[in-house]
């Protein structure tokens, strides 16, 4: 048996712990923490599992025909992927050849270098957030915002200028956008749009992590460059009418996203008032330095030994700061009561 070398050498993704019991604060993964709309439920209750004999529908027709209703551009101008994962992946095949290479913020979101050796190309991180300078050979630029983890913000206009200069292709992902002032989609939707795609997901402000659908939205050669290479039925049935159910209550989305961003702008404010850097987020996280004295990584563990689960990435422009998920106002309350005391005991008591 053979494993090809760019695979051996691999260290492969480390998705966020997934603890298994549930009295824990878990905020370390930016899941949603209230539930789907109940639309969702209605429509798992109705499901009929004879329909579970056949094929999903290859294209996911009906929602893909809802997205581009919303979006204002035609269905094939949208795809939709097994998770927004998915589409990652399929773009770091379809968007880059041997001997490209792969450009990100840096920091961003840690599974893009992965990709990249995956793909078995380099990974170039630019400078910070703002103007990324990507290198020469990079011909797919993935653009983050809001950012992770830093929860920033960069401007439209920033990126389309961005995309207008740059020759490979821009996918803007939009994880975290339903949480932010602004978002990219109608550059995506341009009818002149050459090279951007705008990338979105059903895990964060529709609370659907578990069910695995994210959806784009770019120009028709590129669309269908990932149709080309997708797995055949990528999307199954149930997460295809549970998504639309979650997509077409706009009222009980937007009224998450509000709770959502409500308690974070509280979670924001008590940490400066502890003393915590806590720089204002666009998204469902907050990325915050602890108080002078307080090392992050060993907060993050003596957090994790009181049952609260936030995230620490180490390294020298993430390493000192802890990514906390926005949760419910009382998780946030418990979060904070455990920082605290973690902190007046040494942090290790
Ligand atoms: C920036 C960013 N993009 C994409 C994803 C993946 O989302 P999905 O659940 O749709 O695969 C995440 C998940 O944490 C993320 O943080």
């Amino acid at each position: 048996m053979r494993i090809a070398k760019h695979v051996e050498r691999l260290e492969g993704y480390t998705p966020g712990e997934q603890p298994k019991s549930k009295d824990v604060v878990k905020l370390n993964t930016n899941e949603n923490p209230y539930p789907p709309s109940p639309k969702c439920a209605k429509v798992m209750r109705s499901f009929d599992p004879d329909a579970l004999r056949r094929y999903p529908d290859p294209c996911c027709g009906a929602l893909a025909a809802a997205i581009a209703r919303r979006h204002g551009v035609a269905s094939s101008r949208v795809f939709i992927g097994n998770g927004s994962d998915e589409i990652l992946s399929l773009c770091a095949r379809a968007f880059v050849d041997d001997g490209e290479a792969i450009g990100s913020l840096d920091p961003s979101y840690s599974l893009y270098k992965t990709l990249a050796a995956i793909r078995n190309v380099p990974w170039r991180g630019s400078a910070a957030d703002g103007r990324p300078d990507p290198g020469a050979d990079v011909s797919l630029f993935l653009w983050t915002n809001p950012n992770a983890p830093t929860g920033a913000f960069a401007e439209p206009a920033a990126i389309a200028d961005f995309a207008r200069g740059f020759p490979g292709v821009v996918l803007v992902d939009e994880a975290y956008a339903d949480f932010a002032r602004g978002d990219c989609m109608a550059l995506a939707a341009a009818p002149e749009n050459r090279n951007t795609i705008v990338m979105r997901t059903f895990s964060k402000s529709y609370s659907l992590a578990g069910l695995r659908v994210g959806y784009c939205v770019g120009p028709e050669d590129l669309v269908a460059a990932l149709y080309k290479i997708k797995d055949s039925y990528n999307v199954d049935a149930v997460a295809q009418a549970v998504a639309l159910a979650a997509f077409e209550d706009e009222a009980y989305h937007r009224e998450t996203v509000a709770k959502v961003v409500e308690a974070r702008e509280a979670l924001v404010a008590r940490l400066r008032g502890r003393g915590w850097d806590a720089p204002a987020s666009e998204s469902n996280f907050v990325f915050a330095r602890p108080p002078a004295g307080a090392d992050a990584a060993s907060l993050f563990a003596a957090l994790r030994g009181r049952g609260v689960f936030v995230r620490y990435f180490p390294g020298p422009k993430t390493g000192d700061r802890l990514r906390i998920t926005v949760g419910t106002p009382e998780q946030n309350a418990a979060f904070l009561a455990a920082a605290d005391a973690a902190i007046a005991a040494g942090i290790g008591g």
